[in-house]
Parts: structure tokens; sequence; C-alpha cells
């Protein structure tokens, strides 16, 4: 047998893999740089930015899906799980592009998207022409309809984005056959993880990847899959939200998930160079989070109770105490996670305007301080607000027309990255070229060259938290919580690191100094004070604080 493909770095010793404190930055490859003007970003696009991202100071890049997709769910409707879509570039675009990262010191990670395909994938087209009970159908969740004829769907699950969690086939004569089922959109059917061709091709799809190089997976919808052989009814009224996990479902956080990431563990740990796997799960709580964690299983999962806190000390408090504790007891680390494709943008959530950016800015010293990874989501190091009034004709995501156009859904975090210039399309593509979705007027001041050089800019904070995080947070150190007053999050992590941040309403006088024998501010997410050796840290502002040895 071969050795495994090499993607340039040893393995480490186990506790001190590079995953357990990266930076990754979440690329939303359709919307961060277009290289040939057609509207949407591409490879290309992403490797030519590259030099922005390693000056930024990140670790490693997570891609979103670029593979061959109808993109009816923005490319999480994959028909060929080996192939780029030409939209995106080809499979040339993408060595050249992790061959580029690697060079300069960024590692690459990509989606698997295991819990359902495109309905334009060739085995759902397979399993759709052939008869029921044919074993191609196997791989997917066909039933027949209840009720006379079979008419109604096999049972009242509803689909996340909307409507029924069932469609029903039609023979090409029109007469109506057996349901699919599809948790997400009707184009996005449930692949059947009881099928051992389903378990076989995606053993071959990681294979494929990680022989190209890549760095780790994100894994998509990482509590799905496994469903109960049952299928039953959910209680009336109920119906999953993606975004939140709080409720037992039949479809959701089963048992039988964790026996595929044993497996997978497996395949990722014959690889050199320590390729690590991180869960997409918005399960219950950091214990259910943490079975996913387990030493055999996956390396991260995101940290999605913290991005749901709020602006809350006391909540923020309880999910870091609880993630750092149920994550430790497996070994495991925490991610900090703020924003992603599929949410608000922080600043937003926050309050938006001035306020909201406040606290983006300052939570962003938070999550970067605390132990653990982070995952930056592409444009918060800019500050970029939600786009809240992206125009209706121009909305893409399918929650849109599948609530009845009452629920807009999340085009508004997805819009294009604004690089330089006073109008669209702001260096995202070529002069003149239409981004896929509309980029508001005077975004310009959010762009990397009007922010560059300005060292109150959101992007030199981020960059400045990169630097210090390396230079000044002793990883391998504990975070030790510090009494500084209601409303004030402080924290040491060791001897030569604190944080503070200021959820309070009015300013705060930070009590002493936080590390002996005096402090000194080494960044701060606003104007901070210091009036007779106290520190007064304004309302939402965070500080991060070294020993001063002058
Ligand atoms: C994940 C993705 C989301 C997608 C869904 C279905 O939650 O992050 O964007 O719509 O899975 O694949």
């Amino acid at each position: 047998m071969p050795n495994p493909p090499d993607n340039g770095t040893a393995s480490s010793t186990a506790g001190r893999e590079w995953w357990r404190d990266a930076v990754i930055y979440q690329v939303y490859v359709r919307s961060f740089a277009d290289s040939d003007g057609d509207g949407e970003g591409d490879l290309r696009g992403v490797r030519s930015r590259l030099p922005e991202l390693a000056s930024l100071g990140v670790d490693a890049v997570w891609l979103t899906p670029f593979y061959v997709s109808p993109l009816a769910d923005g490319g999480y409707d994959v028909a060929d799980y080996r192939d780029v879509d030409p939209r995106f570039g080809t499979l040339t675009d993408f060595d050249d592009l992790t061959r580029r990262a690697h060079e300069l010191g960024l590692r690459i990670i990509i989606d698997v998207v295991p819990n359902h395909t495109s309905s334009a994938h060739a085995w759902f087209r397979e399993a759709v022409a052939a008869a029921p009970g044919d074993p191609t159908r196997s791989r997917y969740v066909f039933r027949p309809g209840r009720g006379p004829g079979g008419d109604q769907p096999p049972n009242n699950w509803k689909s996340i984005f909307g409507g029924p969690a069932w469609t029903r086939l039609k023979r090409p004569d029109g007469t109506p056959e057996e349901w699919y089922l599809h948790l997400f959109d009707p184009e996005q059917p449930d692949l059947d993880w009881t099928s051992p061709d389903v378990h076989a091709e995606f053993d071959d799809v990681l294979r494929f990847w990680l022989d190209r190089g890549v760095d780790g997976f994100r894994i998509d919808v990482a509590h799905g899959m496994v469903k109960d052989p049952a299928l039953p009814d959910l209680p009336e009224g109920q119906r999953a939200d993606l975004l939140d996990g709080s409720t037992e479902l039949p479809y959701f956080d089963q048992e039988g998930v964790h026996d595929i990431y044993r497996r997978w563990n497996g395949i990722v740990g014959s690889y050199p160079g320590d390729r690590a796997l991180v869960a997409e799960a918005w399960v219950e709580d950091a214990p259910r989070v943490a079975r996913y964690l387990r030493p055999d299983e996956l390396h991260q999962a995101f940290n999605f109770q913290f991005l749901t806190a709020g602006w809350d000390p006391e909540a923020l408090r309880r999910v870091v105490d609880d993630s750092l504790a149920a994550n430790g007891a497996v070994g495991a680390p925490t991610t900090w996670v703020l924003s992603n494709h599929d949410v608000t943008r922080h600043p937003t959530r926050f309050g938006a305007g001035e306020r909201g950016l406040r606290r983006a800015r300052a939570a962003a010293l938070l999550a970067l301080a605390l132990p653990g990874s982070a995952y930056l989501y592409q444009g918060e190091e800019l500050g970029l607000p939600e786009v809240t009034d992206l125009p209706e004709d121009a909305l893409q995501d399918p929650t849109w027309e599948r609530s009845g156009r009452t629920e807009r859904g999340r085009d508004g975090c997805r819009v294009p990255l604004p690089w330089e210039g006073g109008g669209a399309p702001y260096g995202f593509g070529p002069p003149g070229s239409s981004p896929w979705l509309p980029m508001p007027p005077g975004w310009g001041s959010y762009s990397r060259e009007a922010q560059r050089g300005d060292p109150d800019s959101t992007l030199a904070l981020y960059t400045s938290a990169l630097a210090c995080r390396r230079a000044s947070i002793d990883h391998a150190a504990d975070l030790a919580w510090l009494d500084a007053g209601a409303g004030v999050l402080a924290f040491t992590r060791g001897d030569g690191f604190a944080c503070a941040v200021n959820l309070g309403d009015g300013p705060a006088e930070l009590p002493g100094p936080l590390l002996a024998p005096r402090t000194r501010v080494l960044l701060a997410s606003g104007s901070v004070r210091e009036v007779a050796r106290t520190l007064v840290l304004p309302a939402d502002t965070a500080v991060w604080l070294v020993p001063d040895e002058s």
C-alpha cells in the first residue's frame, strides 16, 4: 500500500495539534472574490486574496462548498462531491489554491455535506428512474404514503426551510408513487445512512480530498444523517429549527451518528499532519456537543451556545464555563464563534449601528482571549453589518419561498465583500460586474482599502488582536475568573495576560492591577482611560492587559 500523502506537515504529539488554538477564517466562496466577473466569487478569487488573510494573521481558511451544484441551497446541495462547479473554477484551481495557502502557512478546511445530496446527484436521478424497491432507492429515504391512495406523507415531519419534509414522486405519465425525505429543500434528498453504499461513498470522498492535501473537513449538519428507524410522527406542532437544538427529535443527534465519526476519525488519522474534523451540530447543550468530541471521534465543534448567548455577562460566563468543562472532560478544545453564513451578523444582533459595532469589537477580543480555537466569518474583521433591506426579488435563500415569503432567510449575511473603491462591486469583481446579491451604497467605508492604515479601524483591531494572541497568550494556560464587579467579565490566562469586557450600561473601574505588580494595556476595542492608576473601561468595551515591566 502506498504511503499516505503528506500535506507538508508532520503530525504533532497528542495535545499539541495546530487546531487546538487555531484561528480559522470562514470563506463563503460565492461572496469572497470574483476573478472572472460573472458576479459570483470563485476559487481563483480566493487564491488571489490569500495574502490578505495571511497578513490578517489567521491560521486556517475554511471554504464553504464549491462542488458541482445547482445552488438550490448555496452549494449545500451537492451534485458531485469530487469536482468543482464551473462557476467556482476547476480542480486545478483548487490545487493551486491549496498549494498557495500552504506556502503562506495557511491550512485549508473544506465542507463535507453528508446528510443529503442534491436532487441532481447521479444517485438520486438513478433512484428516481428506478421502480420502488429497486436497490438504488435504498441510498435515500423513500417510503409509500399514508392514507387512501398513499396521498398523505409517510409522517408529519416538517422541512427546516418550511413546508413538509416529504415530496412525492410522479411517474413521467403523471401517476403518483413513493415519497422521499428531505429535512431541508426538496432539492436536497436525505441520504439513508443504513445503506453500506453511503458509508463507502463518503469514506472515498474524504480520501479524495485528503489526497489533494486538505487539512480538515467541516461536517455539515453533523448531528443529522442517522434517523430513528421507525420514522415516528412528531408531537403536534413541533418543528425543527436549524438554530435550535433544544428539542429532542427523531432525526437529530441520534446515537448511531457517533459510529460514523469513529470511522472517519480512523480515516483522517491515517494521514500525516493532524487533519481535523469539525462538527456543525446544533444540539441541546455543551455536554451533548462534547459527545461528538470524544477522543476517537471529531476534533472540534462550533460553539453555537456562545453564538446565541447574546450580550449578557451571566449568560456568556455560563456558556464559557459549561463549554470548557464539557469539552475539557473529553480532552477537546472549545471553539468560539460569533457569526457564520447562517445567522444574522453579530454587530446587527448586538444592537446595530454604533452600539452594535462597539459590542462586536469587544466580543471579538473576548472570543480571541478565551482558551481554545476561534472561528471568524468573512467580513467580521471589517465590522460588516447584516444587510437587512435586500430587495425581495434579489433574495435567493430557499427559506424565502418555502416560508411563503414570510421569512427572508440568510442572504443578508452573504452579501459579497467590499475590497476597495467607492461603488459596487467595490473590488469584489472586475469593474462593471454585477454581484449575485446587490451590495449596498456606502459600503466603501467598510472596504479593506478604506480601513488599511487607519489604526482605529476594525481591520486594525483584528490584525493586532491576532498578532497579540500569538505573542502574548500562553495557550496552555487555563482561564481563571477575576471579580471585577457586576457587568464586567474579567479573567487571566496565566500570570502574563488578562482580558476584561464591560457589558454593563455605564463605565466600569477595574479594581487595582489585574496582573501583578502593574498592568499595561496591550489592546483595547475602544478608548480606555487611566485615572490615578485605575483603568476606566467604557460600556461595551474590552481590553487586553499584560504585566507592566517598565
Ligand atoms: C448547514 C449549512 C446551511 C445549509 C444546511 C443544509 O446548516 O450551514 O447553510 O443550509 O446545512 O445543508
